[in-house]
């Protein structure tokens, strides 16, 4: 395999290389850029942050796992190239300087990377753009405002010409859901890696060996969004910044939950397909994609099937998905947007959840006609509540019969006690989250970030 990108304005091509290794270590420890920090190794503090551009856009992303193949045709842009070549600063560094916005200085590169990403794409959303990355001693706010600060000015020209395309050679690598599917079912054995914030991490805490890799980055067409009259299709590839830019307008409780979905360095790079794929039973958008009725695409060789999402999910690590097969996309039914997602997690960004509840009810003339309700963190996989929505159905959508209703969750689940949350404290958390629905469907439920006297 030949990887080629740019990496601060420079062509890098790179044969045979080991496709296991991170670009943070290659950053490191075959280029000297040292730069960029290395913190967690495991996409939670953001002090290995770079910025990966191509034609369709740029994205800040954790270099700790992030595997060299997934750069191919890419630019890398790490704080040694935030600068010019000549000295001259990025407005962000300017500003981070002005504003104070540097202690002891570990976070900052991820800092600036990520400010030059959001400055590059014009992301205003400070809170948001900067969750991912962690400082223990600046405190944020001279780092908002060094963001404010460089907002709007113009975007150096060292920086746009990172969107320039490169010319690959001998990446063998699919480029199409077509050849993915021939060299996938010649090699079932081998590993499918989308955006990798979970292979990764069975590289650099597990020191698993994955074997034989095969990287989907380079199949554009499972990057598709379709919207139709009739369905919401998101390939298998689509990374989760973009699923909650186009789920926005049409299911925006769904978009809310995705800005708590890790950080933006993670939700850059971490796909829906692998998200479904791993089939954990704290994956964030199954449940949701399960209230809203979804069909799963499989594709095994040229046989493709379609199954209900929650069908798919057989038990803790064991999924409805045959050697060869992969996941090719998901489909949303349009429908009226009736859908609540409630995440629950200890810090309100960068957390996997401890119960995530998806609620879908339908209410005509005052009954309850249809209910889709779905949690995850509540059993070994993500599930659906068919006895809350037996209990909910037919009857009046009112707190009397909804409270009542709520008991039935205990027939549901037994879920498990661990680190994240006791079995009691998940039961309760699901039965809130039917009683926020219901206040929150009828106009109520506060922000919970409002504090309210
Ligand atoms: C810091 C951090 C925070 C996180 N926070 C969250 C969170 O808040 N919520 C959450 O749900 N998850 C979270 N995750 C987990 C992870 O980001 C997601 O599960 C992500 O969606 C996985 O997608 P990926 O593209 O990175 O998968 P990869 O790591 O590339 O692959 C995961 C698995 O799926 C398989 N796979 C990938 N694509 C396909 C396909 N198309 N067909 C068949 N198999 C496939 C791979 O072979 C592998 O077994 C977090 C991870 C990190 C590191
Ligand atoms: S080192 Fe912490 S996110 Fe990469
Ligand atoms: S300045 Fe020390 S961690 Fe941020």
């Amino acid at each position: 395999m030949t990887i080629t990108f740019r990496l601060n304005g420079e062509e890098v091509v790179l044969k045979d290389h080991d496709p296991s290794a991170t670009l943070l270590d290659f950053l490191r420890e075959e280029r000297g850029l040292t730069g960029t920090k290395e913190g967690c190794n495991e996409g939670d503090c953001g002090a290995c942050t770079v910025m990966v551009s191509d034609t369709a856009g740029a994205k800040s992303l954790n270099s700790c796992i992030l595997f060299l193949p997934q750069l191919n045709g890419k630019s890398v842009r790490t704080i040694e190239g935030a600068a010019d070549t000549d000295g001259t600063l990025h407005p962000v560094q300017e500003a981070m300087i002005t504003h104070h916005g540097s202690q002891c200085g570990f976070c900052t590169p991820g800092f600036v990377m990520s400010m030059v990403t959001a400055h590059k794409n014009g992301a205003t959303d400070h809170d948001v753009q900067l969750a991912g990355n962690l400082c223990r001693c600046t405190g944020y706010a001279p780092i908002i405002r060094a963001a404010e600060a460089a907002e709007g000015q113009p975007v150096p020209q060292w920086i746009t010409k990172d969107e320039l395309s490169i010319a690959t050679k001998d990446s063998n690598m699919p480029r199409s859901s077509d050849e993915l599917a021939a060299l996938y079912q010649a090699k079932p054995q081998a590993r499918l890696v989308a955006g990798a914030t979970d292979l990764g991490l069975w590289v650099t805490k597990g020191l698993r060996d994955l074997g034989e890799m095969i990287f989907l980055e380079a199949c554009e067409d499972l990057k598709q969004i379709t919207i139709s009259d009739t369905h919401l299709r998101f390939g298998a590839m689509v990374d989760m910044n973009r699923m909650r830019a186009a789920i926005a307008p049409y299911h925006p409780s769904y978009a809310e939950m995705i800005r708590r979905f890790a950080s933006q360095q993670v939700r850059a790079a971490a796909t829906v397909g692998g998200n479904i794929a791993n089939g954990s039973p704290i994956g964030d958008n199954p449940p949701a994609l399960i209230a809203l009725g979804a069909r799963l695409h499989l594709r095994q060789g040229d046989s493709r099937r379609e199954i209900a999402l929650e069908n798919y999910f057989i038990e803790y690590g064991k999924q409805d998905r045959a050697a060869g097969e992969f996941v090719e996309a998901v489909c949303i039914p349009r429908q009226a947007d009736r859908l609540r997602v409630y995440k629950l997690s200890k810090r309100f960004d960068q957390d996997i959840s401890a119960v995530l509840g998806a609620f879908n009810v339908t209410v005509t003339d005052g009954t309850v006609t249809a209910a889709r309700i779905a949690f995850g963190g509540l059993a070994g996989t993500p599930k659906r509540a068919s006895h809350l929505e037996a209990a909910l159905l037919g009857q009046a959508w009112s707190t009397a019969s909804v409270t009542a209703a709520c008991a039935a969750l205990g027939s549901d689940f037994t879920p498990l006690s661990d680190m994240r949350a006791s079995a009691e404290y998940r039961l309760e958390a699901g039965r809130n989250m039917l009683l926020r629905y219901f206040d929150d469907r009828n106009g109520g439920s506060p922000s919970v970030l409002e504090v309210m006297a």
